[in-house]
């Protein structure tokens, strides 16, 4: 691809940082960039937990379970968002519920969402869809009228905020992913961030294949747990991204507003939302194209795909999927996911590169 649709900044830093951690990192000093990285999430975050992992899924996987979540159970979640923010809970042997999600922000609906809760709702899952950001306060009401636990996962939102405080902090937990698409990344990775003290150990026990952190006798497992940790070279990775976090986030907010000056006057679209109170990374610029447009979507993706310009589908309704049961009364999602595109937004995107993608665009369209 000219101009893939996403890929990392990689800065001497990162280089400096994995050449130390490849050649130093072992024996004694084999969790020193864990430990750095874990650091600089909390001071990011402004939280009191984070653990690394080796993925979002493994981070939501890790959380559900020291919820306590399980066979019979049911989970809350957006029906637009990638499979990873349902997957865990269906491993763990619960049933994944679908909202609706909202027309502006693309991310769960509150009323659909309460509407979904039942005696067996054990926990809500929230996703900051491209960057956009969820209605905190009305969700975070919800979660305490019923008293279940709300999961922020904002896997493709780091550095997104809501009323001065960033996405994942605000909620029982916070999840994200640093795969090698993402804001930032460590190739793959991902974390866990919390306030909440009284599932600290349960946490850190089943991350470390249930060994309570307390637990000196060598080889002595406590109870049964999972094994996500991300390794110390991916954490060098993930320490120079975060250091360099201002550019990052800064850099994603300028190709948007690139977008957003180039397009913002096309009749009938509708782009990624900044609501007042909030700041929206733009992991993904996004479009959703009205009914006056009579293109096909998908031939569009592969003509532009051709001449070298990586766009990408908005992401399908999780209950489209065969496995699940349709949930077609979740009308927003059911509408306008395949009216939507995704546009490059590589961090080294240049403005030539964006006027490229928009002039291509602008062909295709008419
Ligand atoms: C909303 C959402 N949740 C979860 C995930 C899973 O992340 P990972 O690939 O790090 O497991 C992704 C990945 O793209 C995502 O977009």
């Amino acid at each position: 691809m000219k101009i893939p649709v996403n890929k990392p900044t990689i800065s001497e830093l990162e280089i400096k940082y994995v050449t130390d951690a490849i050649t130093n990192g072992w024996g004694d000093h084999c969790y020193d960039y864990i430990n750095q990285f874990t650091e600089i999430l909390k001071a990011f975050f402004n939280v009191k937990y984070a653990w690394p992992t080796s993925s979002c899924h493994g981070a939501l996987h890790t959380v559900l379970m020291a919820l306590g979540i399980g066979q019979g159970d049911e989970v809350v979640v957006p029906d637009i968002t990638w499979i990873g923010s349902v997957s865990p809970a269906i491993w763990l042997g619960a049933k994944p519920v679908f909202a609706d999600v909202l027309k502006d922000t693309w991310c769960i609906d509150p009323v659909s969402l309460e509407k979904r809760i039942t005696e067996k709702t054990k926990a809500i899952i929230v996703v900051h869809l491209y960057g956009s950001v969820c209605e905190m306060d009305k969700i975070m009401t919800i979660g305490k009228k019923y008293g279940i636990p709300v999961i922020e996962d904002a896997a493709e939102a780091v550095g997104s905020e809501y009323h001065g405080k960033r996405v994942g902090s605000i909620g029982d937990f916070g999840v994200f992913s640093f795969h090698g698409t993402k804001t930032f990344t460590t190739g793959e990775g991902g974390a866990i961030i919390s306030n909440r003290d009284d599932l600290v150990e349960k946490i850190s026990t089943i991350s470390n294949q249930g060994r309570k952190p307390e637990q000196h006798i060598m080889f002595w497992v406590d109870e049964i747990g999972l094994k996500y940790k991300m390794s110390n070279l991916d954490a060098a990775v993930g320490l120079a991204q975060f250091e360099r976090g201002r550019e990052l986030i800064a850099k994603k907010r300028e190709i948007f507003e690139w977008y957003n000056d180039a397009l913002m006057d096309l009749p009938d679209i509708a782009m990624n939302v900044e609501l007042p109170g909030t700041k929206n990374l733009y992991w993904m610029p996004s479009i959703i194209f009205g009914d006056s447009y009579h293109f096909d979507r998908d031939v569009l993706i592969k003509d532009m795909n051709a001449e070298g310009i990586g766009l990408r589908p908005f992401f399908y309704p999780v209950s489209m999927f065969p496995m699940f049961e349709s949930v077609e009364d979740n009308i927003v999602s059911w509408s306008i996911y395949k009216r939507g595109i995704n546009l490059p937004s590589y961090h080294d995107m240049t403005k030539d590169d964006v006027d490229t993608v928009v002039s291509s665009l602008l062909i295709h369209i008419t």
